[in-house]
């Protein structure tokens, strides 16, 4: 296969470069006579933890999965790796998929699985490895994820909820991806257990060099692990920038959505 992912260059220790990694441009998506998204644009840089905020029902699922590959989008471009995903042939696509990692919003693991087995679906999926090699290559990603290593043989139903989260991003680490999507991963955590999923995020990011979107409606994650934050507002993202530009963003829809009770919150 033809290598035309080079992962570790999009490994960077920091944001610092600027390097487009991920561009959507002009998107718009349509369900039925239903418009979700119309004109979006935006850009994450490698290395960056980007949080994606916007109400409930207005897209963020939705331009995850346009984004993936997974959903039709009427207009638009989407640029992974600085290519157009349009234009990849087979190999061209499967290298991409292989850089990246997903936790989908609703992405339970397979209960029939254990942990390890779980971990290792996206290497049974892409790589030829022996099976020492991948066992190896699993207990990695538990110890990464701050597992025990006993939790390998555990399956997903005796597995507490922050226990479950650390397994899919595991399986989602499983490929070392240069990027990570994570779809509201916190959500159905206690606030103690959501803190310590976010900092362990934050942690992977600065030492493997992830890039991390990071979809989620937690205001306090924002603040302890974003670079930037990305709002999603009346189908187009309405800023994205640092929590200061959001204080300081005119945009009618940014002020009222940050206003009340959430604009305290991100007032500190
Ligand atoms: N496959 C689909 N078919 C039709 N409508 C969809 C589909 N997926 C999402 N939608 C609609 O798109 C809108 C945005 O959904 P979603 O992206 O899941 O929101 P959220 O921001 O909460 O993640 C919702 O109105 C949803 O009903
Ligand atoms: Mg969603």
């Amino acid at each position: 296969m033809t290598e035309t992912v080079d992962k570790t260059e999009w490994q960077v220790g920091d944001a610092e470069e600027r390097r487009v990694i991920l561009s959507a441009e002009d998107i718009t998506v349509r369900f039925g006579t239903q418009t979700v998204l119309d004109g979006l644009d935006l850009d994450v840089y490698a290395g960056e933890v980007l949080g994606f905020i916007g109400p409930s029902g207005s897209g963020k699922s939705v331009l995850l999965r346009t984004v993936l590959g997974l959903n039709r989008k009427q207009g638009g471009t989407i640029s992974l790796f600085g290519q157009n995903i349009e234009e990849l042939d087979e190999d061209e696509r499967t290298a991409i998929d292989m850089a990246m990692g997903v936790l989908f919003q609703h992405g339970a693991l397979f209960s029939s699985l254990n942990v390890l087995e779980n971990i290792q679906v996206p290497m049974r999926e892409y790589l030829d490895l022996p099976k020492k090699l991948m066992n190896e290559l699993a207990m990695l990603k538990i110890e990464m994820v701050g597992l025990p290593p006993e939790a390998a043989w555990k399956f997903p139903d005796e597995l507490s909820g922050g226990m479950v989260k650390r397994a899919a991003l595991a399986r989602a680490l499983s490929l070392d991806p240069a990027i990570v999507f994570l779809d509201e991963p916190t959500s159905g955590l206690d606030p103690i257990g959501a803190a310590d999923f976010d900092e362990l995020v934050r942690q992977l990011s600065d030492t493997l060099g992830l890039t991390v979107y990071m979809v989620t409606h937690d205001l306090d994650s924002l603040f302890s692990v974003c670079d930037r934050i990305a709002v999603l507002g009346d189908k187009k993202v309405r800023v994205a920038g640092t929590i200061e530009d959001m204080l300081v963003c005119e945009d009618p829809w940014v002020q009222s959505y940050f206003n009340g009770k959430r604009a305290r919150q991100i007032k500190r």
